[in-house]
């Protein structure tokens, strides 16, 4: 017998994907949305990931082509399955666009949540688990971060000051009406793929994050990695972030939902880190160490907007979720590099037109 159905929104993309895959093993059903933005769909508008995690799992997904934005299409979904509670995932994330196309950001991650919020609310269905991002911090006033830390306060840019809103909505909406029962988890960076190496991070949208790019340049693709910054006040002189599996993201999804059934949360918000903070530097020789590559770098000046240290405190989430990280950098970088080298194009074939210079 399933626990109880799952609508998780963005299904189809890196943290969504790999996620579904813990719900299932965990026993829940899944329907899954997706509009394809920033991941890919197969010749019959399946979506590519969802088909791995069958794979791996031996269990079915319903999955629907649907964009957030339409209300209606979202409407009858809810219409037709009893849906018990919802991650939504879907958001767009790009930093660099979402400082040139504001207003792209404002209505997909804002309209699409809100849209999202009044049909649950118009169901009856009250449980939530939200993607948010250690971005809402801006720049840390204290290390390492608690969620107690200001939020909204220096962020600088425009898709962070999505989350941030958005969590000011949950805020307002679960003091309103004490029937919503929603976390929202403050994901710091996520590395890392599906140890089979069945499943990875394969974006439409042109790379920006640091393993990404780290992994183009070890498979010849990119010639040197561009390192933004040496002189940070850190050992090495480069940035330094938390970050944390995917595989371990998925579980704290699973042990959020799980607190949610059991007892009425109202309105929480936990961090989900390792607690770790890993320079630039570091993340390259760890890189190169587990996988035989060598990344030739530059350093070159600081990247706007860039913040030099951020890392979790994640107690919180192991005292009430019971959850805590268990995977470290070397299995990070392992783990990326066997999805990048058994699938060196991703979920797409070879003659399918790439972007990303794959
Ligand atoms: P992703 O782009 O791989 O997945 C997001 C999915 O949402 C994509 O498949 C995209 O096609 C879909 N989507 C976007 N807008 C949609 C819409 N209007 N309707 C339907 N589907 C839509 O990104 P991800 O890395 O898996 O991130 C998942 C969530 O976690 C996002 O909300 C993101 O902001 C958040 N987050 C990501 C990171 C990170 O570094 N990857 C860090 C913190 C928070
Ligand atoms: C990590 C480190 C860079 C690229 C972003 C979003 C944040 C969150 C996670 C969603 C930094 C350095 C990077 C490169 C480099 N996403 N770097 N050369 O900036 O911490 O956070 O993703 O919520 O909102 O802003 O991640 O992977 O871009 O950078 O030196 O080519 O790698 O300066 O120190 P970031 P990142």
């Amino acid at each position: 017998m399933s626990l109880s159905t799952v609508f998780v929104t963005g299904g189809a993309g890196y943290i969504g994907s790999h996620c579904i895959v813990e719900l299932l093993s965990a026993g829940y059903e899944v329907i899954v949305v997706d509009n394809f933005v920033n991941s890919v769909n197969g010749p019959d508008g399946e979506a590519m990931a969802l088909k791995r995690v069958e794979t791996i799992t031996g269990k079915s997904i319903t999955f629907y082509e649907c964009d957030l934005l339409d209300k209606s299409a979202l409407e009858a979904i809810f219409a037709k399955h009893k849906i018990d509670c919802v991650i939504h995932f879907a958001a767009i994330k790009s930093v660099g666009e979402s400082m040139e196309y504001p207003l792209l950001y404002y209505k997909n991650n804002l309209i699409g949540m809100l849209n999202l919020l009044e049909i649950m609310e118009q169901f009856g269905c009250y449980q939530l688990v939200f993607s948010s991002s250690c971005t809402v911090y801006g720049e840390p006033s204290f290390l390492p971060i608690t969620e107690e830390h200001s939020v909204g306060n220096s962020i600088t840019n425009v898709y962070g000051k999505t989350k941030y809103f958005i969590e000011e909505m949950l805020q307002d909406i679960t003091h309103a009406n004490k029937k919503w029962n929603i976390i929202a988890l403050r994901y710091f960076n996520p590395l890392g793929a599906h140890p089979s190496g069945l499943m990875g991070e394969d974006p439409i949208k042109p790379f920006a994050n640091i393993m990404p790019l780290i992994s183009q340049v070890a498979m010849g693709r990119l010639p040197v990695l561009t390192i933004f910054g040496g002189d940070y006040n850190t050992e090495d002189g480069t940035g330094v972030r938390d970050y944390i599996h995917v595989m371990d993201l998925a579980t704290g999804h699973v042990a959020a939902l799980s607190l949610l059934q059991k007892s009425h949360q109202n309105y929480k918000v936990y961090n989900l880190g390792t607690g770790e903070g890993v320079s630039v530097l570091q993340l390259v020789k760890t890189f190169e160490k587990v996988t035989g590559t060598t990344i030739p770098f530059k350093i070159v000046e600081r990247r706007e907007g860039d913040i030099s240290v951020m890392y979790a405190n994640a107690d919180l989430a192991e005292k009430e979720l019971g959850w805590k990280s268990k995977h470290t950098l070397e299995e990070m970088c392992t783990d990326f590099w066997r999805w990048q080298t058994m699938n060196p194009h991703g979920y797409r074939n070879k003659t399918t037109k790439m972007t990303n210079g794959h």
